[in-house]
């Protein structure tokens, strides 16, 4: 059975589980049991990486689980019963796994985040065969290969060196952030085929999450200057589209450039495609927190040029930035800021929105 089938088995037990709890015929506790203690046999199924959201997948708190400061209370999690998560689920019936699944139940939302928290984590843990080796590399290997790329040879003068430093960001976070934004921007604004685009793109994680979590992203495109984690993210990709037989929405999905983000005919002809025909929806992703202020503003610069040239072809672009805000904000207007954690800890997001100049 493909993970894709098991993907679809989890969508229809789940519908199921609807439909039993409906007429009050709900699977004892004894039978939920035993399908878990199945479940957890294979310690290296993908089964066994599910996480469950809790607070603590979200935001980094110093009290225990069950506490509550200032910076969690309040937090919605992505399988509370709460408004928030049926607009989500609204939004996630769309794509091609819940299409055809008739239940308007939460739960099924929930387990379908799940599996794909699970897979997301399969992929980068498990230690199933050797070819999935690169994929375990834990965060401290991958700063130690930025520390050590060398600025000149990447052609970055203009950018501190600095401004490499590996962090990534975490499924959950990268779910709610991508949401976040989704829910603040008028679905108007919203085509069929969105792409989402990740300006230092690491080993590709963010990528991952995302076309697993929004199919009607149609393209997932990461640019990492730092050729050796730009290998590592094509090598798991490779992996997972032929172990996991996921090609359908990596392969054609995810893109993987090793290239420099300030490459304006790069980002061009990835934003507009060649022929310039069509109206994009784009969401632009920037780790951003190391980089200096002088890297964000050239960063605007080259987005607002790019973006003004092209505005004909706009119908919407959102921006999340980490721990700065793209300076120009009238042009990029800051739509919200939250914190999420991320694997170097707690980090401003900020929400922001391409306004085209007419508007202005
Ligand atoms: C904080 S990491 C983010 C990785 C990934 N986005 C994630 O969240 O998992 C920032 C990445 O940006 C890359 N980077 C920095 N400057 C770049 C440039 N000019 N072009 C492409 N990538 C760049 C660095 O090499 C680093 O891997």
């Amino acid at each position: 059975m493909s993970i894709l089938d098991e993907l679809l088995a989890a969508r229809a037990r789940a519908a199921n589980k609807y439909q039993l709890s409906k007429h009050q015929e709900q699977p004892t506790v004894k039978e939920e049991k035993r399908e878990q203690e199945k479940v957890s046999k294979n310690n290296d199924s993908y089964w066994s990486f599910f996480r469950q959201e809790t607070t603590s997948s979200v935001i980094e708190c110093a009290h225990p689980q069950h506490g509550r400061c200032l910076q969690c209370s309040g937090r919605m999690l992505l399988h509370t019963k709460l408004e928030k998560c049926f607009k989500l689920r609204d939004m996630l019936s769309q794509n091609m796994y819940l299409s055809k699944c008739e239940t308007k139940d939460i739960s099924t939302m929930h387990e379908y985040v799940s599996h794909c928290c699970g897979l997301y984590h399969y992929c980068f843990e498990s230690s199933q065969s050797q070819e999935f080796e690169a994929n375990k590399k834990k965060v401290n290997e991958l700063i130690d290969i930025t520390r050590k790329a060398d600025p000149k040879s990447l052609q970055i003068t203009n950018q501190p060196k600095s401004s490499l430093q590996y962090g990534e960001v975490l499924f959950y976070s990268c779910a709610h952030m991508v949401f976040d934004l989704l829910m603040l921007s008028s679905s108007k604004l919203f085509s069929e085929h969105m792409t989402f685009i990740d300006l230092g793109s690491g080993i590709g994680k963010s990528l991952l999450a995302v076309s697993l979590l929004f199919p009607n992203f149609r393209k997932c495109i990461g640019i990492e200057i730092v050729r050796k984690l730009h290998e590592i993210a094509c090598n798991s990709t490779k992996v997972w589209s032929d172990s996991l037989k996921l090609q359908d929405i990596l392969a054609s999905k995810v893109e993987l450039i090793n290239g420099n983000f300030f490459d304006e005919t790069l980002i061009i002809s990835k934003l507009f495609g060649s022929d310039h025909q069509t109206t994009v929806s784009t969401v632009v992703f920037i780790a951003s927190t190391a980089f200096s202020a002088s890297t964000m503003t050239k960063l605007n610069d080259m987005l607002l040029q790019l973006l003004d040239d092209n505005f004909q072809c706009i119908n919407y672009v959102g921006v999340i930035t980490l721990s700065h805000p793209l300076p120009d904000k009238q042009r990029f207007k800051i739509l919200k800021t939250d914190s999420y954690r991320m694997s170097w800890g707690n980090v401003s997001v900020f929400f922001q929105q391409y306004q085209p100049q007419l508007l202005k």
